[in-house]
């Protein structure tokens, strides 16, 4: 069953953050001569690299680990190997209580791994990482990347909000900011090998402190041959400055979408969330936005059924919606996490509550996603070809971030900035003709 040479499958749950970890993750296994494979069958290695933001993923996590074990008892010869956050957070249970782990490392560990793959006995690796070995895995270690066009760079690790309902900053630790110095080299290399976007990551990329502001950064980034979009993921709206906004309207590289989580509509939950931002200030802060840059698409993060959220709440986030008019919007019930201030809140919702909540918010929001779309027939848009989809069509994306299916021209190819015309418009995607 196992092939002759060693070969490794990463499963990837989660945010962006952890796929770009997957990339580093297969690169360093590349470099100890595995191959990556696209499917569990057969691997010598299986890395399954989890997220616990909520309990749904870490349900999820627990069942694949549950299908590997068995196919682990067939094939004993396999090595199962836990990341990402739930390995922060319960490696070493999860060594107790499931035999077939091998060894578990959290996301601050992961430029060690090759380390760990050599190491006979069964750990879970969870030190904290000063960022000092983060940059040297930059500079010095081969990078995998899964697309070969759009390319993820991390400008920053970690988090320092502490959101009440969330357990990054336990996982993930302190945020420290890689040098600008070595990310213009990151991104200047990227050009070099004929990517034509990046997305700068961080949890708050507006709090960036590596030698220069963020929107300093964008300018300097705006300033590399070859790039020709550049997107950033996930600003804090407590963070954000009118610099940025500046910045945006000012550079036609920098993309005209922010994802901006509001997590929800009403102050007084905002406060018990620590989201350190009145509603009004984030409604100020979409103004500024809207501002400098007309044609912004503007998504968003929502929470439903915090803890102790009344009626009245829930409606300030269905009235939020309404005024704001979001481009698009990742909505979650809320999931009492371990360690999380808001677990030991009093009022915790019942799951009905919740569903029925949240199902209010994604039937308004979809609604106003579906309009905004259809305003959009008739005009046209520059398109980043990225490639041919399911159905054997064309499809890129406009720098608002919406994805387009087109039918191609003898011209088409990819990576390329082409003009189209939309002709219809979905809730999730827009129908489009190519404009010669
Ligand atoms: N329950 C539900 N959603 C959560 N998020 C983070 N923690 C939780 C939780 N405990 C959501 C937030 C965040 C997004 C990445 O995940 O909306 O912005
Ligand atoms: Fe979690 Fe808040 Fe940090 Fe985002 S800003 S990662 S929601 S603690």
């Amino acid at each position: 069953m196992t092939r002759d040479k060693l070969t490794a499958y990463i499963h990837t749950w989660g945010c962006q953050m952890n796929v770009r970890d997957s990339e580093h993750i297969k690169g360093i296994l590349k470099g100890e001569g595995y191959d990556i494979s696209d499917t569990p069958d057969g691997a010598s290695l299986v890395v399954l690299n989890t997220c616990s933001i909520r309990e749904k993923a870490e349900q999820k996590f627990l069942s694949e680990l549950g299908r590997l074990s068995l196919q682990k008892k067939k094939h004993p010869e396999l090595k199962i190997a836990v990341s990402g956050c739930i390995a922060q957070q319960q490696g070493r249970a999860l060594l107790k209580s499931h035999p077939s782990v091998d060894f578990s490392f959290g996301p601050q560990n992961i430029f060690n791994l090759k380390e760990f793959l050599y190491d006979e006995k069964r750990t879970a690796f969870t030190k904290e990482n000063t960022g000092e070995t983060e940059e040297i895995h930059h500079t010095q270690l081969s990078a995998h990347r899964d697309n070969d066009l759009r390319a993820w760079v991390n400008i920053m690790y970690g988090c320092n909000n502490y959101c009440s309902y969330c357990v990054v900053p336990y996982t993930r630790g302190r945020e420290r900011s890689r040098s600008y110095e070595n990310i213009i080299a990151e991104v200047r290399d990227l050009a070099d090998k004929g990517y034509k976007e990046i997305s700068l990551l961080g949890q708050n990329v507006n709090s960036y402190s590596g030698g220069c502001t963020f929107p300093e950064l964008l300018t300097m980034i705006c300033g590399i041959g070859g790039i020709l979009r550049i997107r950033f993921i996930t600003s804090h709206p407590k963070d954000l400055t009118a610099e940025l906004a500046i910045t945006m309207g000012k550079s036609a590289k920098i993309c005209n979408h922010i994802h901006l989580p509001v997590q929800s509509g009403s102050t007084n939950v905002l406060n018990r969330m620590n989201r350190k931002y009145t509603f009004e200030e984030y409604f100020d802060k979409i103004l500024i936005l809207r501002k400098h840059v007309p044609d912004i698409a503007i998504t968003t993060d929502i929470i439903a059924g915090f803890p102790a959220e009344t009626d009245s709440d829930h409606y300030e986030t269905v009235r939020a919606l309404k005024e704001i008019e979001f481009d698009g919007i990742f909505a979650f019930k809320y999931s009492q996490r371990p360690h999380t201030k808001a677990a030991d809140m009093e009022h915790q919702l019942s799951e009905s509550i919740k569903s029925q909540r949240l199902a209010e918010i994604l039937t308004v929001s979809d609604m106003i996603t579906e309009r905004k779309n259809k305003v959009l027939e008739g005009k046209c848009f520059e398109v980043l070809t990225e490639g041919i989809n399911a159905d054997n069509r064309w499809f890129g994306r406009t720098t608002t971030n919406k994805i387009v299916n087109f039918s191609p021209d003898e011209h088409t190819e990819r990576g390329r900035v082409v003009m189209v015309k939309v002709i219809e418009g979905f809730k999730h995607s827009l129908e489009g003709q190519l404009v010669v």
